[in-house]
């Protein structure tokens, strides 16, 4: 039985330092490789769920009806999350705030770690930090990992009986690092990354070597996060980050994600490294660049960034705690 008849969650992007790129199983929604990401304390998105007269389900995002692509996808999530509550009726799903959709810069994520703990609440489901990031992943497999807080891990070695959860490995104070997304691009990408990871699978031939590599660049992150070794973190997240783009690549057709100002500003990140400040690149399903760096070289990563002519728009953000439900009026 629901408690309420609407919850509010927010959640906010992660970015992967060791990236998830391809699924041993579509249908289970589960990743082929292991993933390390920060999770980041904005920007935030808020999902609100309530229960609605009528049989369908109607999804809106920033008051507007969204693409016929996003609708499915949350409607598949609602089904598959739906049949094993014995709920029946029908949810308005409304969220509002956080960034373009499909646009490289992990709204899917943040949506559907919001939504599945939305979906948790309103419909009493086991609420455990576990069970809504194994639920989330089932929406996106990345979701699960904008779940809990911090420096989270997703490694389908943990998996059991199909269940596979994200877990913080850190907390978001184990290391003062920030995120600085340098937008170069908006709107949303030409191949999403589920139809890129597949076609990568099924036709590139760096994939097996791509999968074979994740598991090194796993260890070695973990080892680097564990002594807070920023340039140790800087060469094996760039190489995850090369070799997921150079698998893409490499598929027939091609999946390139980067276009010129990519490129550019990867440059700029290696020569402002070479120049003693501490900042590694990495670059997701989208053109845009995420430098991860120490909180105290926020101002000399962005200045760096500023200059160069295709930036559009510079954001900043910490790790963060996680998804939230947002208490509304009556909650204790
Ligand atoms: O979960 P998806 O389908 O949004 O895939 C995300 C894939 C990358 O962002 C490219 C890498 C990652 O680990 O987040």
């Amino acid at each position: 039985m629901s408690k309420h008849d609407c919850t509010v969650a927010t959640a906010a992007p992660n970015f992967a330092l060791v990236k998830y790129w391809g699924k041993a199983d579509d249908e289970a929604m589960m990743p082929a490789v292991p993933s390390l990401a920060i999770t980041l304390d904005g920007p935030e998105i808020g999902v609100r769920v309530s229960v609605v007269d009528g049989d369908r389900d109607t999804v809106t995002l920033d008051g507007e009806a969204v693409d016929e692509r996003w609708r499915d996808r949350t409607q598949s999530f609602l089904d598959m999350v739906r049949s094993g509550t014995g709920s029946s009726g029908a949810l308005s799903v409304e969220s509002t705030g956080g960034v373009v959709p499909a646009a490289g810069l992990a709204s899917s994520a943040a949506y559907f770690a919001a939504l599945s703990l939305a979906v948790t609440d309103l419909w009493g489901l086991d609420g455990d930090e576990e069970a809504v990031s194994d639920r989330a992943r089932r929406g996106s497999v990345s979701a699960a990992r904008s779940v809990p807080g911090g420096y989270v891990a997703l490694d389908p070695q943990e998996a059991v009986d199909g269940r596979l959860p994200a877990r913080t490995v850190y907390p978001a104070d184990h290391w003062d690092l920030a995120v600085v997304v340098a937008v170069v691009q908006m709107g949303p990408k030409d191949v999403k990354s589920s139809d890129g990871m597949k076609r990568s699978r099924e036709t590139s031939p760096y994939y097996p070597e791509w999968v074979r590599a994740s598991r090194d660049h796993m260890t070695e992150a973990l080892e680097a996060m564990k002594t807070r070794d920023l340039e140790r973190l800087a060469r094996v997240a760039e190489s995850s980050c090369i070799m997921m783009h150079a698998c893409a690549m490499a598929s027939d057709p091609p999946v390139i994600y980067m276009r010129d100002g990519t490129r550019e500003l990867m440059e700029l990140v290696r020569w402002m490294r070479q120049q003693g400040v501490g900042c590694f690149y990495t670059v997701d399903a989208g053109p845009q660049v995420k430098v991860v760096c120490q909180q105290e070289d926020v101002e000399r990563v962005k200045e760096g960034l500023d200059a160069v002519s295709g930036v559009r728009r510079i954001l900043v953000h910490r790790p963060g705690p996680g998804a939230r439900l947002v208490p509304s009026h009556g909650d204790s």
